[in-house]
C-alpha cells in the first residue's frame, strides 16, 4: 500500500540552529519527491522529523489522514536508506535483508519467498550469501534498497542513498530505484544535493535553502519556471544580469533578469548587423569543452548598458562546424521570452 503524507507548518530548532523554518509539504500517495538543497539546509532533519527519528519543535506531521507527530518510528511503517550503507558485516545479505521479518515472526517459508523476490528484483540472486565486505559500495546499496523494502513499508526514506558510488554505478542504480518505485507505487522521498539525480528521477523537486522551502515543483517547473534567483542559480547555469550595473534587463532596482547559457543563440559578426536591445556584439574570451558542449565565454558589449561577460553553451556538433576561436567577434542573441525575471527585495 502506499501512503500519502503531509507536513504542516513544521520548524526544528536546535540550541540555536534553526534546522527548518515552517515548512509545509504535500506529497501524494506513489509520489517520487526529491529534497534538494546546499549543505545544511535541512534536507536529513525533515526526514528524521517524518521518520519519527526526531520531534518537530512545532508543527504536525500526518501519514495519509493520521496525526503522527508523536508516534515512534516503529508505528509509521516505512522503508528507510542511507548513504552509508550501514548493513549488519556479520550478517550475509540474505540475512541483512531477512533481518525485518525475522523480527515480524513470520513464517520461515515466507521469509524465503519474500526474499527471494527482492534479490531476483535487486539483480543479486547469485551474492546472497556473501558478508557485506564480499560485496561492491553499488552491491552493498542494493542490498540495502532490497532490506528497505522487505517489511512492505508504506513509504520509503532515502537519504543521499547514491552519494558514496562512483558514477557509472549510481546511473544504473538509479534507474533501478526508479524502476521499483514506479512498479511498486511506492510513495518516496529521496535526499539529495545532486541537481541530476533530481531532475532526472522526481515526480516533484522541493529545492530548500536555510531551513525553508525555496520552491516546490515538476523538474521541468523547477528548470523552466525558477521562482527565485536561488533556485535558478542552484539548479542548471545561469547568467544573471545585474540590476545595480545596469545592466540590459534588470534596469530597475529590486528587478533581477537572466538567462540560461543554453538559451542564448551565438554568430560570427556580420558586416552590416546592428546591435539592439535583443542582440549583443563581443568577443569570445574563452571555451571550455564540457563533454557534450562546450560553454564559450563571451565579453559582450550592450548597446544600452556597457560590458558584461555572458555564458553561451553551444552543442557539440554546432560547435564543431562553426569552429569558434578565443579573441573572434561574434554576435549573441538573446530571445526575449527565455528571459526570466525575478523581483528581489
Ligand atoms: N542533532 C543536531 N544538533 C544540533 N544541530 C543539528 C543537529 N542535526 C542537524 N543540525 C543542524 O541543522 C542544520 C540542518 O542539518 P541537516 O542535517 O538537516 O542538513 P542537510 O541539508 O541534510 O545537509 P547535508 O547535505 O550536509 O547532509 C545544520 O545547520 C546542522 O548543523
Ligand atoms: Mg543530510
Amino acid at each position: 500500500m502506499s501512503v500519502s503524507l503531509k507536513i504542516e507548518n513544521v520548524s526544528k530548532v536546535y540550541d540555536k540552529t534553526i534546522a527548518l523554518n515552517n515548512v509545509n509539504l504535500d506529497i501524494q500517495a506513489g509520489e517520487f519527491v526529491c529534497l534538494l538543497g546546499p549543505s545544511g539546509c535541512g534536507k536529513s532533519t525533515l526526514l528524521r522529523l517524518i521518520a519519527g527519528l526526531d520531534r518537530p519543535t512545532k508543527g504536525r506531521i500526518y501519514i495519509g489522514d493520521r496525526d503522527v507527530t508523536n508516534l515512534p518510528p516503529s508505528r509509521r511503517n516505512f522503508g528507510i536508506m542511507f548513504q552509508s550503507y550501514a548493513l549488519f558485516p556479520n550478517l550475509t545479505a540474505y540475512e541483512n535483508v531477512a533481518y525485518g521479518l525475522r523480527n515480524k515472526k513470520m513464517r520461515n517459508s515466507d521469509i524465503e519467498e519474500r526474499v527471494n523476490r527482492l534479490f531476483e528484483m535487486i539483480r543479486l540472486s547469485g551474492a546472497r550469501n556473501r558478508l557485506p565486505a564480499q560485496l561492491s559500495g553499488g552491491e552493498q546499496q542494493r542490498v540495502a534498497l532490497a532490506r528497505a523494502l522487505a517489511t512492505e513499508p508504506d513509504f520509503l526514506l532515502l537519504d543521499e542513498p547514491l552519494s558514496a558510488l562512483d558514477a557509472k554505478v549510481r546511473l544504473s542504480l538509479r534507474k533501478e530505484i526508479c524502476n521499483i518505485q514506479r512498479e511498486m507505487n511506492l510513495t518516496t522521498i529521496m535526499v539529495t544535493h545532486d541537481q541530476d539525480e533530481a531532475l532526472t528521477m522526481a515526480d516533484r523537486i522541493v529545492v530548500m535553502n536555510k531551513a525553508v522551502v525555496m520552491q516546490s515543483g515538476t523538474p521541468e517547473q523547477i528548470y523552466e519556471k525558477p521562482e527565485n534567483p536561488f533556485v535558478a542559480d542552484f539548479i542548471g547555469s545561469i547568467n544573471f544580469f545585474n540590476a545595480e550595473k545596469g545592466t540590459p534587463y534588470g534596469e530597475l532596482k529590486g528587478k533581477t533578469a537572466a538567462v540560461r547559457p543554453e538559451k542564448i543563440e551565438i554568430t560570427r559578426t556580420g558586416k552590416d548587423e546592428g546591435s539592439t536591445e535583443d542582440i549583443l556584439k563581443g568577443m569570445i574570451a574563452d571555451i571550455e569543452f564540457r563533454g557534450f558542449y562546450y560553454r564559450v565565454l563571451v565579453q559582450a558589449e550592450h548597446v544600452l548598458h556597457g560590458e558584461i561577460t555572458l555564458a553561451v553553451d553551444v552543442p557539440f556538433q554546432t560547435a564543431k562546424k562553426q569552429k569558434f576561436k578565443v579573441g573572434e567577434a561574434v554576435s549573441l542573441r538573446i530571445p526575449q521570452e527565455e528571459v526570466l525575471r525575478f523581483e528581489t527585495a
